[in-house]
């Protein structure tokens, strides 16, 4: 398999700073692994953006608020290298955890207001876990473009802010969700599903398409959001933990979409966490 793999920051800053010298231009997809259709979808954007692409693998302790949950995150490295082997990536940066986080690493990135609310009330501590590995990630790798999905539309709006806030010299794309065919959001979590939670799971998406175009026809955005919230319930979601309107950029509640806006859900079915999120335009006046 021709892909190589580095696991020190050493190697893989001596490995950017060569293609740098030869002028390529070098992009990141940084994962966690358990590659899917979505990831690839980031990478192949990736390769539009840059002569060079490396992809980061490393299952990120200090975001999950749950052991359980850590434990839990499938690992397969063979199998993901093998799918970005047949990608063309050029380089797997796939550090261990004492390589990240060495005996006294004692530094934080915390985003205030965008961390806070939606999946942050949720998960304590998970986005300054997420900016701290995606700081250290730019840091290291000294790309010039990173790719993030839009299926993680608040930790994206956490990565743009953090990016833009401390003059890390990097062009962050967010790109679009990808959906298996009968609408649910592609996710690593998905194959936790039961078959019958499975056959159920789309209902998050056509919920969210339905009160999307509700809003975006001028429809109340609450009477929209709470049938919405029924409609995943009797399609047997356990529990909708949040469904909000917010605005696209700050992610400040909204009542309605005056400006480009984001329905954002998450919902338990089958004891498995789901998100998804769609873009809400503004209600036309023509
Ligand atoms: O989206 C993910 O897979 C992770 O949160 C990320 C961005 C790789 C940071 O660990």
């Amino acid at each position: 398999m021709n892909l190589p793999i580095c696991r020190t920051v050493t190697d893989l800053r001596a490995t950017v700073s060569q293609w740098h010298a030869a002028g390529e231009k070098v992009a990141v997809v940084p994962t966690m692994g358990a590659l899917h259709e979505g990831h690839l979808s980031l990478v192949r954007a990736a390769r539009g953006r840059a002569t060079r692409v490396i992809v980061t693998l490393f299952v990120n302790p200090r975001q999950f608020n749950n052991a359980d949950d850590l434990a839990k995150y499938p690992r397969d490295e063979e199998a993901d290298r093998a799918k970005l082997a047949s990608e063309n990536v050029d380089l797997l940066f796939a550090p261990g955890v004492e390589e990240m986080y060495p005996e006294g690493f004692s530094t934080t990135v915390s985003v205030a207001g965008l961390s806070e609310g939606l999946c942050g009330a949720h998960r304590p501590g998970h986005f300054d876990g997420v900016a701290t590995v995606v700081t250290k990630l730019l840091l290291q790798t000294q790309v010039d473009v990173a790719l993030f999905g839009e299926k993680d539309y608040q930790q994206l709006s956490v990565i743009r802010r953090l990016v833009r806030d401390l003059d890390i010299p990097v062009e962050v794309v967010g790109v679009p969700t990808v959906r298996e065919a009968d609408g649910l959001a592609l996710s690593s979590r998905n194959v936790r599903l039961s078959a019958e939670g499975r056959r159920k799971a789309p209902a998050l998406a056509e919920a969210l398409a339905t009160a999307g175009m509700a809003i975006e026809r001028g429809e109340d955005a609450d009477a929209a959001i709470a049938r919405a919230k029924a409609a995943i319930k009797r399609a047997g979601y356990s529990e909708v933990e949040y469904l909000e309107l917010r605005d696209a950029e700050t992610l400040e509640p909204v009542s309605r979409a005056k400006r480009p806006a984001r329905l954002l859900v998450a919902a338990w079915l089958d004891s498995v966490r789901l998100i998804d999120n769609l873009p809400v335009l503004p209600p036309s006046h023509g």
